[in-house]
């Protein structure tokens, strides 16, 4: 038994704690270049692939999909596997996804028609939340308070779009970073995305053609992200950034377990079990007058540094387990048994 892994250099990416758990453990695996024009041959070998691909890095959008979904066509299990992955980055799709499962989801409305869209401008209550498709860290979701501000962005969505790179959201996210960590590598991406536009953003077309907004969930301040990776589950609150309604990049993290809505950890379960995915965070924004929790947004991937100072995990059984765990060790496990099951 083999496992292919692609191996990226950024921090806090998945691979680097996938190959230190086959190190330690024994486990048979191989480096692969899955961007090689061979990568369908040079699997031979192998029983199945881990990718953590990112959405922020161009190439990995273009092709990570296509690549995986055609390996996993021909019997072997890959990570992330089709019913992981399809909606990644993607809110409108897992808007019809969660809705699909009957999952509490936020309340949207899209709209692929800009009449349609005003239409509907001119008959709702404000305010809304519009978000782009793609994106993370709050950078392309914002609050619309009025209809002539909803009229502004339907008009955009259906003319020139919108770049997925946005220079005041990249500055502002990156000075928050670096007022966090102190890090200066933060302040050199702040000042240099206002000179130089990302390669994403220069590769990545306008986003137009559709326009998205969500219900606004009136909270308390904070989301809750769970996510469970097979049988097991683990979350942080996150604290809305100051006078802003947005808590995903803010850096405000509480990993206090007390604070975690045990109900959102069993919804999270309950509803994986329906898409099954191998690996999914959930957003959650809790209704401060119903109590209600409401999905925002689901994605199999994060940053795994980030979840190093939780306080334990949960089985679906929703027994606390205290102490430091390995999310990643647990995807290359399942992907182990997954292998075994395939014969
Ligand atoms: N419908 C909503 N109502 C209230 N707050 C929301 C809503 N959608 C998102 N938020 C807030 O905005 C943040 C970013 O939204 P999210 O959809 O998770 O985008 P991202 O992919 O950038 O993390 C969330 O962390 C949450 O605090
Ligand atoms: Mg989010």
């Amino acid at each position: 038994m083999k496992i292919a892994i692609h191996h990226n250099n950024w921090p806090s990416s998945f691979s680097t704690y996938w190959i230190q758990y086959c190190v330690e453990n024994g486990i048979d695996y191989k480096i692969v270049d899955c961007f090689s024009t061979d990568i369908v041959s040079d699997l031979h070998d192998c029983n199945a692939l881990m990718w953590h691909h990112s959405h922020d890095t161009f190439m990995d959008a273009i092709a990570a999909k296509k690549i995986l979904f055609a390996i996993e066509h021909s019997g072997k299990i890959v990570f992330p596997s089709f019913n992981t992955d399809w909606h990644f980055d993607d809110k409108v799709a897992q808007k019809y996804l969660l809705e699909a499962v009957n999952a509490s989801v936020v309340p949207s409305s899209i709209f692929y028609d800009k009449k349609k869209a005003l239409e509907w401008a001119n008959t709702t209550t404000f305010p809304k939340v519009f978000k782009l498709k793609g994106g993370s860290g709050s950078k392309n979701v914002q609050l619309v308070g009025s209809k002539s501000k909803a009229e502004t962005l339907i008009n955009k969505a259906f003319g020139g779009g919108f770049s997925q790179f946005n220079r005041a959201n990249h500055f502002n996210y990156y000075l928050l970073r670096y007022k966090k960590t102190k890090q200066v590598s933060h302040i050199v991406k702040a000042f240099g995305g206002l000179i130089v536009k990302s390669k994403y953003g220069k590769m990545q077309h306008n986003e137009k053609g559709y326009v998205y907004f969500q219900e606004f969930i009136e909270n308390d301040g904070f989301d809750l992200r769970i996510i469970i990776v097979g049988d097991k589950g683990f979350g942080l609150k996150r604290l809305v950034r100051e006078n802003d309604f947005r808590a995903s990049g803010s850096g405000n993290i509480i990993y206090d377990v007390t604070q975690i809505d045990e109900n959102c950890v069993k919804m999270a379960f309950e509803i994986n079990k329906k898409i099954k995915s191998q690996s999914i965070a959930f957003d959650f924004v809790i209704d401060k007058v119903t109590n209600v929790p409401y999905i925002v947004e689901i994605s199999y991937a994060y940053a795994a540094d980030a979840y190093k100072a939780c306080e334990g995990y949960w089985t679906d059984d929703l027994k606390f387990h205290p102490g430091s765990f390995n999310p990643q060790g647990w995807m290359v496990e399942d992907i182990i048994k997954q292998i075994k099951i395939s014969g």
